[in-house]
């Protein structure tokens, strides 16, 4: 199904005031995997998994989940695309596992609520499944978490797919102080001036949570430091590809990949 298509349908709680509603940023990824080229990504990763992995379920981490709407598209998307390559050689997959983190704990009860109020989607999927002869499940966890700080989080990892839209604009340190932050501030606000400690901070903490084969995606703007971001990306082993952008008044929005091929998991 287009994700224009799901879109037209997918329920989405908001508390604009409290939780970051779907934006440009979050569209520009929902977007990318609708092109043929997240279709090539996902047939070449399912090429490596046969290769490299028993596992027989398929495991996603969307980070900064905000309402949730990038894991639950991701997910419907990852289950078409199952479904058109079920009649080759894969693996059974019989779960997908999505975990969902944010900070901000009315994020984490909307994305909660997103996927009550859309069950019916992913049962129409399981449907398709039934009629090729196939059974498949979503489990899908939820954490309150500063990205992977809480001892609470029960994570299922290495992620085959992690997607992170995370707050990547400068701190203005004049306007925002611990004493007077709001939760949604966390939503935008990078960390330190160059927009990019939040994100920085995450792949410092990811490495043992991926492997070769994990497809990372994230976003980031023009706003935010980007030669520093990819600097010291590229530092950690990271290839860092360009996938997308938008371009929307003073601002370019952009959607990265990035892999770790000296992943020793
Ligand atoms: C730009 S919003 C994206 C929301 C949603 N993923 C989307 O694309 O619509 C960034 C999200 O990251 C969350 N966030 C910010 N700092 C975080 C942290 N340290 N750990 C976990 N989540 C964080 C915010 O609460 C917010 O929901």
């Amino acid at each position: 199904m287009k994700i224009s298509k799901i879109l037209d349908v997918l329920k989405v709680p908001e508390n604009y005031n409290e939780v970051y509603s779907p934006s440009n940023d979050s569209y520009l990824f929902l977007d990318f995997i609708d092109t043929s080229e997240f279709k090539m990504i996902f047939f070449e990763w399912l090429a490596e998994r046969i290769q490299h992995s028993k596992r027989n379920f398929i495991s996603v981490l969307d980070m900064g989940c905000g309402s949730g709407i990038l894991g639950y598209v991701l997910i419907l998307k990852l289950l078409d695309l199952i479904l058109e390559s079920i009649n080759s050689e894969m693996p059974n997959f019989q779960t997908i596992i999505l975990d969902y983190i944010d900070i901000n704990e009315k994020a984490i009860n909307l994305a909660r609520e997103l996927v009550r109020q859309n069950e019916q989607l992913l049962a129409d999927h399981f449907a398709k499944f039934m009629e090729n002869k196939k059974k498949i499940s979503v489990q899908v966890n939820f954490f309150v978490s500063n990205l992977f700080k809480s001892h609470n989080v029960r994570l299922t990892y290495p992620y085959d797919y992690v997607i992170f839209n995370p707050p990547y604009l400068p701190s203005e340190p004049a306007i925002i102080n611990e004493n007077n932050r709001k939760i949604i501030d966390y939503a935008w606000d990078g960390g330190d001036d160059s927009g990019n400690a939040i994100i920085l901070d995450f792949f410092s903490n990811l490495d043992d949570k991926i492997n070769k084969h994990s497809q990372i995606f994230f976003i980031s703007s023009s706003h935010a430091q980007l030669d520093v971001l990819v600097k010291s990306l590229e530092e950690m082993g990271y290839l860092i590809e360009l996938k997308q952008s938008i371009h929307i008044f003073f601002e370019d929005i952009m959607l990265f990949q990035a892999k770790k091929p000296s992943s020793s998991l």
